[in-house]
């Protein structure tokens, strides 16, 4: 059975201007089908455009790029994947139930499943009250809350989340991690990115850890942290990549 998620020799650069910003490093990584994989890195490290790369939004210089064995981008590839923008946008003017009934119409969904669907996602993610309300006036969590539901409509076997605690209160974040981890007992497989260390450590199986588009670190997370803290250990990391930078 192919990955569930193949990256191979990616490299992606930006041009702002007169310079080009590499933004990924010959990135390669295999998630497996039913992993929970925790894409680490500070800001700016190239999490989010390999997110981007992963769901078309964006062409890589080069390098390819596989999800359950197809190449991306080709054979409405996208059903198969439910994403959580880390700054998910909605229409203000429709509700949360219209806006959960386009996105699952969009998926090829039937209006039948959708009735029974929408109102079972809204009470799971804690917005049934919010059902008929008006986007426009959700909060950060509630819109991340919905971003959420929007993944999950079309029940897909993979997952790609960015940053899908950021910004949320204590409640919001513990539902996304109770969600998570519901995922993966259905054995769906999971890639998501954060800089919240706690989080990646109470979710995941297998971590990667990206610093200015390089792959620094790519294994399981015990085998990481061995008896340390993970703090410890990725600020020691990232230092340490930053000083053998400087003395090149
Ligand atoms: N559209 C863009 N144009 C120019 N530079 C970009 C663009 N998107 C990302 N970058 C740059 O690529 C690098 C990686 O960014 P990003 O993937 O957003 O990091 P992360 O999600 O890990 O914080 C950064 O240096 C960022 O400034
Ligand atoms: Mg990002």
């Amino acid at each position: 059975m192919p990955p569930a998620i193949q990256i191979d020799q990616i490299n992606k650069s930006f041009l702002s201007g007169r310079t080009t910003n590499y933004a990924l490093n010959n990135l390669s990584l295999i998630i497996q089908k039913g992993e929970v994989f925790g894409f680490l890195g500070p800001n700016g490290a190239g999490k989010s455009t390999t997110i981007k790369l992963l769901l078309h939004f964006l062409r890589p210089d080069s390098g390819t790029m596989q999800i359950m064995g197809n190449t991306i981008g080709r054979d409405e590839f996208r059903h198969q994947i439910g994403y959580l923008s880390e700054f998910p946008c909605f229409y203000d003017h429709l509700s949360a139930t219209e806006t959960l009934m386009l996105a699952g119409r969009l998926s090829g969904m039937s209006k039948n499943t959708l009735h029974i669907r929408i109102p079972e996602l809204l009470a799971r993610m804690g917005l049934s009250d919010a059902a008929n309300r008006r986007v426009g006036g959700f909060s950060k969590g509630m819109k991340q809350r919905l971003g959420m539901a929007n993944a999950l409509i079309h029940n897909p076997q993979i997952l790609i989340f960015d940053e899908p605690m950021s910004g949320l209160d204590p409640i919001g974040r513990h539902l996304i991690k109770d969600i998570i981890l519901e995922l993966k007992k259905l054995g769906k497989t999971i890639f998501f990115s954060s800089h919240i260390l706690s989080d990646i450590q109470a979710l995941c199986d297998r971590i990667g850890i990206i610093h200015k588009g390089k792959l620094l670190y790519d294994g399981k997370l015990a085998d990481f942290i061995q008896n340390d803290h993970l703090e410890d250990r990725f600020v020691a990391m990232i230092e340490e990549n930053d000083r053998a930078a400087i003395s090149h």
